[in-house]
């Protein structure tokens, strides 16, 4: 039998992430909304190009959560995006309310998946979405660090033009400014980059890494990035569903590790069938652990705005 995967949220990001899973063919997508019409008429067309790419898993679309029982992973994006000057912290209270009433649906209907938060601000959001779904942490896992990561890869990539494969890197922390790109364990072709890039450029371009989603916002004007988010999301997807226990950046309950605690932060984590199977404590050098608790301390701030508005 095939997995089965719910995306929530029909928008840009989840209706790519849907097409992108539905592509690949090894599980059965529901995609919800609660715009009637939206979600049913955007799965009826992503169904219709299988016989075309040779896909015979199903997608369906919603306005109900009937569908998405026993779902094996459920993908939350459902709430606003932000436009030109909005910071992704003033989606804050809007989305906090989305999302609980969302989790708290998903998580009734599929008690044994794994959730996976992509709402902004995103931190803040998967910290939600855990105390609402009573989940244990390894099942609540949020994406945002693969693609500040795939930003960080492709500017370096491009300024040194080689193969974005040759370039490794990691950007821990909050989804937001404070984000950290790991420069000292950042490496192109096995070269720390620090030796192939001048000190000044390269802070220009991990300037440019932490204002990646603003740099799309201002293109777009309407609304923000999806093609690199479902990419990310749709990796993140596929270690879990396929067990391959990819080591990668994202989204997780901290309980010391970094001297953080009960707080969702971006770090590098072992992600297989079983969500979060192990958080893995690079060697941070002084600097970058400063960053790190700086950036949760910002996700810190979100939390407590979110505990006092309730
Ligand atoms: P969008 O506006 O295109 O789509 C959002 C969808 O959510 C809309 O179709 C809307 O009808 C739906 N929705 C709203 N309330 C709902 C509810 N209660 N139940 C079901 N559906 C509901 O926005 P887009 O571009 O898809 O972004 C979605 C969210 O993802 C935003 O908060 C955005 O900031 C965030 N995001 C996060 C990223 C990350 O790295 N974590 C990357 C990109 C976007
Ligand atoms: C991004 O970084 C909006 O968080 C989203 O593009």
């Amino acid at each position: 039998m095939r997995s089965k995967v719910t995306v929530v949220g029909a928008g840009n990001v989840g209706a790519t992430t849907a097409q992108r899973i539905f592509d690949k063919g090894y599980a059965d997508v529901v995609l919800v909304d609660i715009v009637e019409g939206l979600p049913q008429g955007k799965a009826l067309d992503m169904l219709e190009a299988g016989p075309v790419t040779g896909t015979d898993a199903t997608v369906v679309g919603t306005n109900g959560y009937d569908e998405t029982e026993n779902s094996d992973i459920v993908v939350v994006t459902s709430g606003i995006a932000r436009k030109p000057g909005m910071s992704r912290d003033d989606l804050l209270l809007t989305n906090m309310k989305i999302v609980s009433s969302v989790v708290k649906e998903v998580a009734a209907m599929s008690p044994n998946c794994v959730l996976l938060p992509v709402t902004n601000p995103l931190d803040a959001m998967a910290q939600k979405s855990h105390e609402v779904s009573g989940f244990p942490k390894n099942r609540v896992v949020g994406m945002a660090g693969i693609l500040d990561t795939a930003r960080f890869r492709t500017f370096l990539a491009q300024e040194l033009n080689v193969s974005v494969n040759s370039v490794e890197a990691y950007v821990l922390g909050g989804h937001g400014d404070t984000m950290v790109p790991i420069v000292g364990s950042t490496t192109v072709g096995g070269t720390p980059v620090a030796k192939l890039i001048a000190k000044d450029r390269l802070e220009e371009i991990v300037q440019r890494t932490r204002d990646g989603g603003a740099e799309i916002v201002n293109y777009l004007k309407t609304g923000s990035a999806y093609y690199a988010p479902s990419a990310a999301i749709a990796r993140m997807v596929e270690s879990i569903l396929l067990d391959r226990k990819e080591i990668l950046p994202c989204t997780t309950l901290l309980e010391g590790e970094y001297g953080i605690n009960n707080l969702f932060v971006g770090v590098p984590v072992k992600l297989g069938a079983g969500g979060v199977e192990e958080v893995i404590e690079f060697d941070l050098n002084d600097d970058e652990l400063a960053a790190l608790r700086k950036s949760a301390a910002s996700v810190q701030e979100l939390v407590d705005v979110m505990a006092a508005a309730e």
